[in-house]
């Protein structure tokens, strides 16, 4: 007969003798147990606090949106902001901006080389002159309509006009892009430059101006036979494209593809290196409106800054 003392316990009594064998023991450490428990509520109330601090130390006048009174009411925008208070304003409808693109340097634009088998780019002297043109190439299934087109990319008007400088000012208020904190003049590029003067610009910012020079750059548009020639010049002017790591830059190429007079269809090459680099904010980036919008020929080439 089997003795019942000897008989294995059920889970259950099992389960109930550890259950309280661990109570009593916890209750026994009690010190370790509270210091369990608080460590978490701590850190929640010190967050809680650090919150606090700081949405106070924000609220300040120092950075919220500036306001004035203007005619018995409170009115506030960026227009009355320090820079300081300027990131903190909303701007319901901000201007788009002129589009802009890199142009480089003067001493590695594009020029004749030996690995570069085109003899209408302009010769290597110029390089040391710093009087190389800026070089756009164009290609596409019609050479009329590409050269049409090509002979409208740049400006003419003259580069002191009101409307030039007058469009850089406007079109700027209250938004910085990299181009205008790079300390570099913002090149116009035009089809000839009749001065090699720079022209300061002032640019209205928050409250204060901002002084932003303007110079005239020469653009040279150039046409290739196919995007695989443009494809191929565009590497060879990078400096690991070529056995002699010369730099020879394009500054923009346009693949006119089908377009006609009825129908607009043009891809285009641009040096994307610095797309992200908006200088500080509030800031919009001005390259990304080159994609989305369908008058481009017009818009793209009319300002452009340099990369030095
Ligand atoms: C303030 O009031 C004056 C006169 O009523 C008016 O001419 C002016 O345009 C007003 N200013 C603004 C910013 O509304
Ligand atoms: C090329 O473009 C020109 C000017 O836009 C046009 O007159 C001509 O018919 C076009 N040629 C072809 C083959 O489409
Ligand atoms: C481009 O095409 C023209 C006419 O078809 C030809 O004369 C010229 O040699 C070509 N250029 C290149 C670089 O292939
Ligand atoms: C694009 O711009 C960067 C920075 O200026 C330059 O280093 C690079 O060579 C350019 N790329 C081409 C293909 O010209
Ligand atoms: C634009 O050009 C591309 C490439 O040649 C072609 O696939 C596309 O159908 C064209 N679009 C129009 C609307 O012509
Ligand atoms: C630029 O921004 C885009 C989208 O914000 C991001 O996907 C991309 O990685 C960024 N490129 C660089 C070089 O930072």
């Amino acid at each position: 007969m089997a003795n019942p003392s000897q008989r294995r316990a059920s889970f259950w009594t099992q389960a109930n003798a550890l259950l309280r064998k661990n109570i009593i023991y916890q209750r026994r450490n009690k010190r370790a147990n509270f210091i369990l428990i608080s460590v978490p509520l701590l850190l929640c109330i010190l967050l809680v606090v650090l919150q606090m601090v700081i949405n106070n130390e924000l609220n300040k006048a120092k950075y919220r949106c500036g306001c004035t009174q203007v005619n018995g009411t409170t009115v506030c925008g960026i227009q009355y902001s320090t820079s300081d208070q300027a990131t903190s304003c909303p701007i319901p409808n901000p201007p788009k901006w002129p589009a802009l693109i890199q142009v480089p340097a003067p001493q590695y634009r594009a020029s004749r080389t030996d690995f570069i088998p085109f003899s209408d780019l302009p010769s290597e002297s110029c390089k040391q002159t710093g009087s190389c043109p800026v070089t756009t190439l164009v290609t596409g299934n019609n050479h009329t309509f590409g050269l049409s087109l090509a002979q409208n990319l740049f400006p003419t008007s003259p580069l002191n006009s009101p409307d030039i400088l007058g469009s850089v000012a406007d079109n700027l208020v209250n938004f910085l892009d990299s181009a205008f904190s790079s300390g570099l003049p913002l090149y116009v590029v035009q089809p000839r430059c009749l001065s090699s003067m720079v022209f300061p610009v002032s640019i209205p910012f928050a409250s204060s101006m901002l002084r932003q020079e303007v110079a005239c750059a020469q653009g040279l548009y150039l046409w290739r036979n196919s995007s695989s020639d443009i494809n191929d010049e565009l590497y060879k002017g990078y400096r690991k494209g070529n056995p002699e790591r010369m730099i020879n830059e394009i500054v923009a190429a346009y693949d006119c593809l089908n377009s006609n007079m009825n129908n607009f269809n043009v891809s285009l090459w641009y040096n994307a290196t610095f797309k992200n680099d908006t200088g500080f904010c509030p800031c919009i980036d001005s390259h990304s409106a080159i994609g989305e919008s369908g008058i481009l020929p017009k818009l793209l080439p009319l300002l452009f800054f340099p990369i030095g």
